[in-house]
Formats: structure tokens, sequence, C-alpha cells
């Protein structure tokens, strides 16, 4: 579990079903993650379910309500051969925007990924029209590295570029000021 100040990241159950299906159905959540807006509740159980099974995808959780409003997990980086590395990725419901959640999250994230699971490199990517992604990613100090064009295929058929990001060990020490 990871705490925040006003958020827990936690791992899945199937309780979270109601308020998982709440925002994987939004056409304004998946889309920008390369994912398709759930049709049926049904699909999403089927989702919650391999998230459930996971160790590396949390719930994102209000610690005044304990209701989940995302996720972001920490996933094998299939764009590089180096494996001391974890790419990151998350998604938020659409009302809770704006308020600096994500890039708490992120924060928190940041945190595990290199104190606890002690990895060397955090790497992300988003598509050009996500620029919101981009500010949580430069918010918590990864640093652009370049655009793989033609590089991701949209659930449309649409291909389009990956934007990337990273952050080094070194880096994330630094930025703490603990180097
Ligand atoms: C991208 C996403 C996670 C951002 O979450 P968020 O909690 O709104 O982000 P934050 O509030 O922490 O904001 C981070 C920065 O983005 C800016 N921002 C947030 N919402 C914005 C909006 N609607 N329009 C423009 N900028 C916005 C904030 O101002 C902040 O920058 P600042 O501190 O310099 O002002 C959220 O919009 C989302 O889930 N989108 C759909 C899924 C997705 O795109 N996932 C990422 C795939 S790569």
């Amino acid at each position: 579990m990871i705490e925040t100040e006003r958020l827990c990241l936690r791992r899945f159950t199937l309780e979270d079903l109601e308020d998982f299906y709440e925002y994987a159905k939004d056409p304004l959540v998946g889309p920008p993650a390369g994912w398709k807006p759930h049709e049926s509740k049904e699909e999403s159980l089927e989702i919650l379910k391999s998230f459930v099974s996971s160790e590396d995808i949390f719930a994102m959780t209000l610690k005044s309500s304990g209701k989940v409003i995302g996720s972001l997990g920490c996933h094998e980086d299939r764009k590089r051969e180096y494996k001391g590395g974890v790419m990151i990725g998350y998604v938020l419901s659409s009302p809770y925007w704006g308020k600096g959640l994500m890039s708490e999250a992120v924060e928190g994230l940041l945190d595990y990924i290199f104190l606890t699971l002690g990895m060397d490199l955090v790497s992300a990517y988003y598509y050009p029209f996500n620029e919101k992604s981009g500010k949580v990613l430069k918010k918590a100090g990864l640093v652009y590295e370049g655009i793989i064009r033609k590089c991701s295929v949209l659930p449309t058929g649409e291909v389009v570029d990956d934007v990337c990001y990273s952050m080094t060990r070194e880096e994330f020490f630094r930025k703490r000021n603990w180097l």
C-alpha cells in the first residue's frame, strides 16, 4: 500500500467493480490511454479480475471516502531491452481531473519504485494529443527523451507517435535533494 496526503494506493479487489466501471465506461478516460471505453460491467469485471491478481497495478482511492477514482501501475517496458526499469501508466476518473491528484499519486508511485522495488529507471509514454499527461510527467521530474514516430496503433486503427519520458535512479535522488 502507498499512502500520500489525499490518496491511498492499494491492490484492487472484486468489490471495486462499481467504482471501476464508473470511470472505465467514460469516453474521456480510456482513449487517451489507448483503450476503448468499457461497454458493459461484465467487460470491466474481466479486466478487474486481472488487476486483482496483479501486484503491479494499484487502485487509486480517496482517503476521504474510500472511493476508487483511478488506477496506476508499473509494467515491463517492452520498448527497452534493459530490465532494470519499469514503465508507468495511469488513468483518473474525469470529474477528479485538474486537482493535482495524479501528480500526487505519481510521486507516491516513484517513491515505491525507486525506494521499495529498488529499480534503476522509470519510463512513461503518452500520445502527442495528450499534453495533460505530459504535464504530470514533467511535474514529477521525468525527463523528455524524444518521440518514437508512428509507434502505437489505437483501437480505432489510427497510428500515432509516442512521446517518451524517463527518470533515472540518480535523477530521482537528486530531485529529492538526497544526492
Ligand atoms: C492525464 C491525467 C492522469 C491527469 O490527471 P490530473 O490529476 O488531472 O493531473 P494533475 O491535476 O496532477 O495535473 C497535472 C498538470 O496538468 C494540468 N492539467 C490538469 N488538468 C488539465 C486540463 N483539463 N487541461 C489542461 N491542463 C490540465 C495541471 O494544471 C497540472 O499542471 P500544473 O501543475 O503545471 O498546473 C488525467 O487527465 C487522465 O486520467 N486522463 C485520461 C487517461 C490518460 O490520459 N492517462 C495517461 C495516458 S499516457
